[in-house]
């Protein structure tokens, strides 16, 4: 018998790989996704990469009838992987209800309904802008949580500490959080990769989009910060590497009698690598020219953040492994499979 994980959000970019991940290590996955910002056509791409397709709920995490719902159907499901949330930025700032109820709605929702169901584990996704501004670099999990910047990243320190609340308050599961630097690129078969909506607001999208002219110049937002080349730095992991950890991560709660009940892991390479730097790999990795500018900044941006991964390849065995040309030839040999999104 395979063992049943529920993945919230798996039509989305990093909820798509980790699936096509879990089939692969021998899961059964069952999907629950709003298509708020995904297509249903993603289970196409899972199921060309696997031979397996997931079985879907069209759905909203955030209405706990569904869920119950669900989980009458899928009474077997042992873990959840929960991406199903908001991400942009901006549009929290514009949106905080929208914000606030879609990501921590949907996951007190998901905790509520864990001991009725008898599910073992969760696993959060969380992010390193919970860090802000670091005072040093690289960061590791004991750095401070600084007060966060946007209502996005209000919820991913407001999520963490309610599951860490809930835990502590004698809730009979496991969870592992995972803060992710910067996810990019795309499944090296290029039927699955990043698929935003309108005007791409991260930079690999726009990058891509730029590059395959179907987006004007890409605008580098400021060259003047305390960097080697004045442009911003991140730690760029690739997707791929992204999603085996949410399978270590589960097979660790389900699997291992003596892990702790709750657990952060930062996700990152370990490198850090400036704006200009990701635009150089990209041209090396594929031939191919980005039309770009510099520009001002951006407000709200973060000068430099890159993570110390030790605690993640130590605790979990677990490392980033794909080099960073890969991920931008993979990132471009996805754009190239897209047909001209609306301007
Ligand atoms: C942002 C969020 C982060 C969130 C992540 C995923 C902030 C401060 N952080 O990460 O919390 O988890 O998105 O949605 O907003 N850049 C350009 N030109 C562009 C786009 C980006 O120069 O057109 C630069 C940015 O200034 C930044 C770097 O590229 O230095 C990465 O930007 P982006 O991909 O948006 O990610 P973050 O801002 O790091």
């Amino acid at each position: 018998m395979k063992t049943k994980i529920l993945v919230t959000g798996g039509t989305g970019y990093i909820g798509s790989h980790t699936t096509v991940e879990l089939q692969q290590a021998g899961y059964d996955v069952v999907i629950i996704d709003n298509l708020s910002n995904s297509n249903i056509k993603v289970l196409d791409g899972i199921e060309r990469i696997t031979g397996i397709r997931p079985d879907f709920v069209e759905g909203d995490v955030t209405d706990v009838a569904t869920l119950r719902a669900l989980f009458n159907r899928h009474p077997d499901i042992k873990g959840i992987i929960n991406f199903a949330a908001s991400k942009a930025v901006g549009e929290s700032v514009r949106k905080p209800l929208m914000y606030y109820r879609n990501n921590l709605v949907g996951l007190i929702n998901l905790l509520e309904v864990m001991p009725e169901f008898g599910v073992k584990g969760i696993v959060f996704s969380s992010s390193c802008t919970v860090y802000g501004e670091p005072d040093v670099n690289p960061i590791d999990e004991t750095a401070p949580i600084k007060p966060a910047t946007s209502p996005y990243g209000n919820t991913k320190q407001i999520c963490e500490e309610i599951i860490a609340d809930t835990i502590r308050a004698g809730a009979p599961f496991k969870s592992i959080l995972l803060r992710y630097f910067n996810p990019v690129g795309a499944h090296p078969s290029a039927e699955i990769g990043e698929l935003p909506i309108g005007v791409p607001q991260n930079l690999i999208p726009y990058l891509t989009q730029a590059a395959a002219g179907v987006r004007g110049e890409l605008t580098v937002f400021g060259n003047d910060y305390a960097t080697p080349d004045g442009t911003c730095i991140r730690d760029f992991i690739d997707v791929v590497d992204l999603a085996k950890a949410h399978v270590i991560a589960m097979r660790r709660m389900l699997d291992n009698a003596d892990s702790a009940q709750l657990e952060v892991f930062n996700l990152g390479t370990g490198r850090g690598l400036s704006v200009l730097q990701l635009i150089e790999s990209f041209e090396r990795a594929t031939g191919v020219k980005v039309p770009f500018h510099i520009g001002a900044r951006r407000e709200g941006d973060i000068e430099q953040i890159w993570a110390e991964p030790a605690k993640a390849n130590n605790v979990l065995g677990w490392r980033a492994e794909v080099d960073i040309d890969d991920t931008m030839r993979n990132a471009w040999r996805w754009q190239l499979r897209q047909a001209a999104p609306q301007q």
